[in-house]
């Protein structure tokens, strides 16, 4: 049976795949930074007993997510499939203690860091997959080269807009480390994951009627998921976006997508990191 760490695995998507792995014998790993939240998903899985687990690690500071990678490694040492879910929709600018502004941090960086950094326990298991949780085949907005931490415009829909653009280079970039991990960048669509608690008045109102309306169930999206985890594609990079329980590719041609940009942003990654190391 197959080992699984879910970042976001205590909520919405990540909350309800997790429980679908658990019920099929998987062993599921999630990530997620409030420990009550963890705790209740603990309970939840009482009956699956040693195979559910919990790590709680603020994933937008380079500190919580050193932790979550030696907690994954110490107790895991082939990691089957790493799901990347955890995200925030924060209603105004933060800046995390490493000095990033959040979204950044947690929707882009854990990701790029968690990704690489148990590349080694992915590729001791016969068919890795790290399938990032974000919005691939969305145009709009993009990776602001010049002000990458959003100093002089910020606002949350920007700000999510920008690192989902840096997810879709991340897979490309990825890809290139070769081996036989498969780096797939993945949109669940519209998805019922309320409530929107981070979320100004208002839009979360708005929000939640939309989704009453028009939002798949997130165990519908964690059936699609689990459809890409029990075939995954070849390995390399792919693009996926859910169509109901079943998935269809994305051109990887689309220009979000695009390897000079990826290797641009894998240089601005390591500056990064480097100017808090
Ligand atoms: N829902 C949609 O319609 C939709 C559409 C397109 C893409 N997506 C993407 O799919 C992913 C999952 O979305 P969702 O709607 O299921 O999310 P969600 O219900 O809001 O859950 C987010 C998860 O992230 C965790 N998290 C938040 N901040 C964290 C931090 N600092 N450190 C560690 N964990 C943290 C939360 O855990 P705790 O709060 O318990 O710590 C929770 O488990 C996201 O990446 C989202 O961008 C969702």
């Amino acid at each position: 049976m197959a080992t699984i760490v879910i970042t976001g695995g205590t909520r919405g998507i990540g909350r309800a795949l997790a429980h679908r792995r658990l019920a099929q014998g998987d062993t599921v790993v999630t990530v997620a930074r409030s420990a009550a939240n963890g705790e209740r998903f603990l309970r939840e899985s009482a009956e699956h007993g040693e195979r559910a687990r919990f790590i709680a690690a603020d994933l937008s500071t380079l500190s919580g997510m050193r932790a979550a990678i030696v907690a994954v490694a110490a107790g895991h040492p082939g990691v089957d499939a790493l799901v990347l879910g955890a995200n925030d929709l924060t209603p105004r600018r933060a800046v995390t203690e490493d000095g990033f502004e959040s979204v950044l941090a947690l929707y882009y960086l854990s990701r790029a860091v968690l990704a690489r950094e148990l590349r080694t326990q992915l590729e001791r298991t016969p068919q890795p997959v790290v399938l990032n949780l974000s919005g691939p085949g969305i145009t709009q907005g993009g990776v602001q080269w010049d002000d990458p931490q959003l100093t002089r415009r910020w606002s949350g829909l920007r700000a999510q807009l920008q690192a989902g653009r840096a997810n879709d280079l991340l897979g490309p970039a990825l890809a290139r480390q070769g081996g036989r991990t498969r780096y797939v960048v993945y949109n669940p669509g519209f998805v019922d994951t309320r409530p929107y608690v981070g979320m100004r008045q208002p839009w979360r109102a708005l929000a939640e009627l939309a989704a009453a309306a028009l939002a798949a169930p997130p165990d519908q999206a964690a059936a699609a998921i689990g459809a890409l985890l029990d075939a995954p594609p070849e390995p390399g990079f792919s693009a996926w976006r859910r169509r109901g329980r079943d998935n269809r590719r994305i051109d990887p041609a689309l220009r979000t997508f695009d390897a000079a940009d990826a290797e641009r942003l894998e240089r601005l990654t390591l500056d990064l990191l480097a100017a808090v190391d």
